[in-house]
């Protein structure tokens, strides 16, 4: 809605993705992008939340200047598709609620075009020729008729076999029309009517400013060495002439003959925005690009002049403003953005423009994306920057972009930021079609994928994903209300405001900001790298009433208001006053750490880096909200016990133990409060949290979703379900293969981001003395595996990597370990001495390599899951006995299983009563497929074992020994929450 409640057009502030076609998506297997595979993409344009698509030139065309070239103006290039394709393509991008920006190129022709053709064919004088500028020489004709150069360089003239020069501002194959000429004007109607009768909605004008030449095309006269002459200058004889706009009147006209109206967005490169305004008077033209905010350089300064100079210019005309970061013309913003000097430079190029630091360049690239879809009025989106994607070096001998070829090497050209998309981690071209792409692809392009990005919200798709879908929910967003600048702590930091309660804070600088509404304590953003001990940095930030999108996260914070002050704002954590104790949980030192067990199928699986075990493992632990859970004020956990030792604590991302992750006795945390705990952002974070690292010991606890149900193909691109290899408990069928296709791809997402942790340990110099530990919470989520005692429910991934100053070799020594033996271990470790009443045993010494005692036995317990299941089990180097103490009570499978594709094909075998009893030998049957309870040979082995689980069920007080153990119900933290 409008600002006075009127419904505005749906132009005023779009947000438009550029489609270079060649180099979006192939279709039918040519190396070319096309219609066919625009349509098979537009789910990931709806889903990437943009209104319209701009399709640069489809015409027909000998493709020298890829399309700006148009040999027929009605027709689609069969390189491309059909004119149904076309029509086909338009309906459905309508009916996913997209519209369609076509590209028109008025200003010239191919020399393909039947009319250039004509007019060769025809005598000096001709009503042919008066369709282009075509005339006789200086010099006796061997020099060009004036001093114009070609955008694309050399001279703008080349001549004909009769003698005569024709124009051409860009190549010579693109000869420029006269549009002085009644029937080059008629033309252009015409072919705009048959594409707005097709249905699309509007057009990108190409060269807009161009088309009407100064009578008598007289000279320019160049500056030396000036590569083109100052297009703002007055009476400019090929630019921005006044009489161009009596063309657009007419245009609008023609436009808004239609119902709904159609659109344009004017190209036109000209600095001045009070020029530019002129071309969006209320009847011409709609939107201009705003090629001013392209140019800018990434600094404080020059962002506000190009933001203020932009609105300012179009609101005094009452036109929207539009806002660009790059487009296929110009280096992408990640490259450009990665050089010390940030301005967009004409004429210069490839390496003259200085080294590239792509990873400083996507950071601030985050960010202006951030600030951009902040502002109000309609952005252009230029496909790949939302993945984040640099200029890609292409060969000299792949080159095509006729600036490259016409500039004989002297100018790179545009093809680097033209490069065909990746789709897809792998395959011959990322998945931009099946048959290689017709620019060459850098190797490690896939990794910028869209499937590799999807479901990481750390990437930048999700960035972009979450921030469009804000822009559109968010009240303040879009429209074209005002921009009201705040006061900024510093000069590099730009704060303002939009209405209703909407701020944007981009910090340029190296240094962390605080968000002024939120008090200084309020998390900090800057572009630039954390550098000294700076809390996680973040290049820019919104925050608002509703929602906040952080760079970093996908899933926006709840109850981040920027006019509440916040009672702990997410990622940060109150600093300990000076003298003040370290906070601790609610917990007494020395009060005893419940018996834990190896397993505990309560908790969701979740790859750490580090281990915490706070709670006993026969109580539900989940930060979801499942009763059952939490931490009692007796309790001590990990955290706590290190932090007594002078180690600062901290938890980024998932935690299973509490409701309230305050209460876990970590000094810092870094909660994910709305939406799981993805991989993508919180290794990020956690990187970030390294960067950073305190001086002091740390211990510091990631915590993963994944690989949690579900796995989501975007998010998590399954493996081939071929080459699956099926455990034998579980049945080899299509759901089976399909499901666990599913989970591998997400523990390979899981296992990248936990790559980037490891290596920022290595980065932050840490490796030397930082012991890594990798685990998850249980086995997997598969029948016969989570929520039972069986091998597969209870064994888990284990990694330990030992600070490398150790010199441990690489090996996987043998003996058990259990979950229990984590906390004795980096107690001992940190120099403390262990609780009594801890039951685990510290595996210190293997860390070490060094020889010590080894387990002979883990035991484990379950009481409730998904329903009151009590089971009780020991487990040996070599035998597994396991006790159902409620015998022929069929077990139910834990919700997320039942609702994983494994349950179609799984038979009723799994949902058997277990037997009393079960009895395996793994040395024999390491699935635990054959049960020897009931075998004499085995009684002697049953009943040693059976008396080992009476002894320590006895030892840990087990509850069932009373009776029934009560189903937990609401939470069981208890005592205060230390934040
Ligand atoms: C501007 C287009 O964006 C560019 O790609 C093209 O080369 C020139 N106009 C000439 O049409």
């Amino acid at each position: 809605m409008g600002e006075n409640g009127t419904t505005a057009p749906w132009w005023r502030d779009a947000v438009i993705y550029q489609v270079y076609l060649q180099s979006f998506a192939d279709g039918n297997a040519d190396g070319v992008g096309d219609v066919a595979g625009l349509r098979s993409r537009i789910g990931y344009l709806s889903g990437l939340g943009i209104d319209a698509v701009w399709i640069t030139p489809w015409f027909r065309s000998p493709l020298r200047d890829a399309g700006y070239d148009v040999a027929d103006y009605r027709a689609i290039h069969p390189r491309y598709g059909s004119v149904d394709e076309g029509r086909e393509l338009i309906d459905e991008c309508h009916a996913a609620g997209i519209r369609v920006i076509l590209d028109i190129v008025p200003n010239h022709t191919s020399s393909d075009h039947p009319w250039f053709a004509a007019a060769l064919n025809s005598p000096p004088g001709s009503a042919e020729r008066a369709r282009y500028h075509v005339r006789a020489g200086r010099d006796d004709g061997t020099s060009p008729p004036n001093d114009w150069l070609s955008v694309f360089g050399g001279p703008a003239w080349t001549r004909v076999d009769d003698g005569e020069w024709y124009l051409h501002l860009f190549d010579s194959s693109q000869p420029d029309l006269n549009w002085d000429s009644a029937e080059v004007r008629s033309e252009f109607e015409d072919i705009l009517r048959f594409w707005f009768d097709l249905g699309v909605d509007g057009f990108r004008i190409d060269v807009a400013t161009a088309l009407v030449k100064a009578p008598g095309l007289p000279d320019l006269g160049y500056p030396d060495g000036a590569f083109l002459a100052d297009l703002t200058r007055a009476d400019h004889p090929h630019r921005d002439r006044d009489e161009v706009h009596e063309i657009y009147r007419d245009w609008r006209k023609l436009a808004d003959s239609y119902d709904p109206p159609r659109m344009f967005a004017a190209e036109a490169w000209l600095d001045d925005p009070d020029r530019l305004s002129r071309y969006v008077r209320p009847d011409e033209l709609h939107t201009t690009l705003n090629l001013y905010y392209l140019k800018s350089a990434w600094t404080a300064d020059g962002m506000r002049r190009a933001i203020d100079a932009s609105i300012a210019a179009t609101s005094g005309v009452g036109a929207p403003t539009t806002w660009a970061l790059s487009n296929h013309d110009v280096e992408r913003v990640v490259t450009r953005y990665g050089r010390d000097d940030t301005r967009r430079r004409p004429g210069v190029s490839g390496p003259e423009l200085g080294p590239v630091d792509e990873r400083l360049g996507r950071r601030r690239a985050r960010a202006a994306a951030l600030l951009t879809l902040a502002l109000p009025g309609s952005v252009y989106v230029y496909q790949g920057d939302e993945l984040g994607l640099a200029d890609a070096h292409v060969p000299e001998q792949a080159r095509q972009d006729p600036i490259w070829i016409r500039s004989r090497g002297r100018r790179w050209g545009r093809d680097g930021a033209r490069v065909p998309l990746p789709w897809t981690p792998d395959g011959g071209s990322f998945g931009f079609g099946d048959d290689g792409a017709w620019l060459p692809q850098p190797p490690g392009w896939g990794a910028h994928a869209v499937s590799s990005q999807a479901g990481d919200d750390s990437s930048f798709l999700e960035l972009y994903r979450s921030a469009l879908s804000l822009r559109r929910a968010h009240p303040a967003l879009g429209g074209t209300g005002e921009v009201r600048w705040c006061e900024a702590p510093r000069d590099d930091v730009l704060v303002f405001t939009r209405d209703p309660g909407f701020g944007c804070v981009v910090n340029f600088g190296p240094a962390p900001a605080p968000i002024p509404w939120t008090g200084a304590s309020s998390w900090s953003v800057t572009t630039e790298p954390a550098r000294a001990r700076s809390p996680p940095t973040a290049p820019s930030g919104w925050t608002s009433g509703r929602r906040t999108a952080h760079d970093h996260d996908r899933a926006p914070q709840r109850g981040a208001d920027p006019l509440a002050r916040r009672r702990h704002p997410p990622g940060r954590v109150r600093p300990r006053r000076r003298g003040e104790p370290r906070r601790r949980p609610a917990g007494v030192r020395g009060a005893p750490v419940r018996p834990g067990v190896l397993h505990d199928p309560a908790v969701q699986p979740g790859p750490r880096v580090a281990v915490h075990r706070p709670l006993p493992a026969h109580e539900r632990a989940d930060g979801s909200g499942q009763p059952g859970l939490g931490v009692r004020a007796r309790e001590r956990t990990v955290p706590s016990l290190l932090s007594e030792l002078g180690y600062r604590t901290a938890l980024i991302g998932q935690q299973h133990e509490s409701r309230d992750p305050y209460r876990l006795g970590f000094d810092e945390v870094h909660p994910w409060l709305a939406g799981p705990a993805r991989c993508g952002p919180v290794s990020q974070r956690a990187v970030e949290w390294l960067e950073a690292a305190p001086g002091e010991p740390f211990f510091l606890t990631v915590g993963f979703f994944e690989t949690h149900r579900p796995y989501p193909a975007d998010g998590y691109p399954p493996v081939d379900p071929a080459s699956v290899e099926v455990p034998p408990y579980l049945p080899d069928n299509e759901h089976t293969r399909a499901d666990l296709a599913g989970f591998l791809g997400s523990i390979r997402v899981a296992d990248a981001a936990t790559g980037r942790v490891v290596d920022a340990v290595e980065r932050a110099g840490l490796a030397d003395s930082t012991l890594l530990l990798f685990t998850t919470d249980h086995g997997i989520a598969y029948p016969r595996a989570k929520g039972t005692l069986y091998d597969p429910g209870i064994r888990v991934a284990f990694v330990a990597r030992p600070p490398r100053s150790w010199g441990v070799a690489p090996g996987a020594p043998d003996g058990l370990l259990s979950h229990v033996d984590v906390l004795p271990t980096l107690v001992e470790l940190a120099g403390g001495p262990v609780p009594p009443s801890v039951q685990g045993q510290s595996f210190a010494s293997v860390l070490r390599g060094e020889p010590g005692r080894r387990r002979t036995e883990v035991f484990a317990e379950k009481n409730y899951h998904d329903e009151y299941d009590p089971i009780r089990g020991i487990r040996t180097d070599r035998y597994a006995y396991i006790r159902t103490l409620e015998p022929g009570t069929p077990p139910r499978l834990s919700g997320d299983i039942e609702r994983g594709p494994v349950r179609l094909g799984l038979g009723e075998e799994q949902l058997r009563p277990r037997p009393a009893e079960e009895l395996y030998d793994l040395d024999d049957d390491p699935w635990q497929l054959c049960d020897l309870a009931g075998d004499p040979s085995y009684a002697e082995v049953k009943a040693g074992l059976a008396a080992r689980l009476d002894a320590w069920m006895s030892e840990t007080n087990d509850p069932v020994l009373a009776g029934r153990v009560a189903a937990p119900s609401g939470s069981l933290d208890e005592g205060p929450v230390p934040r």
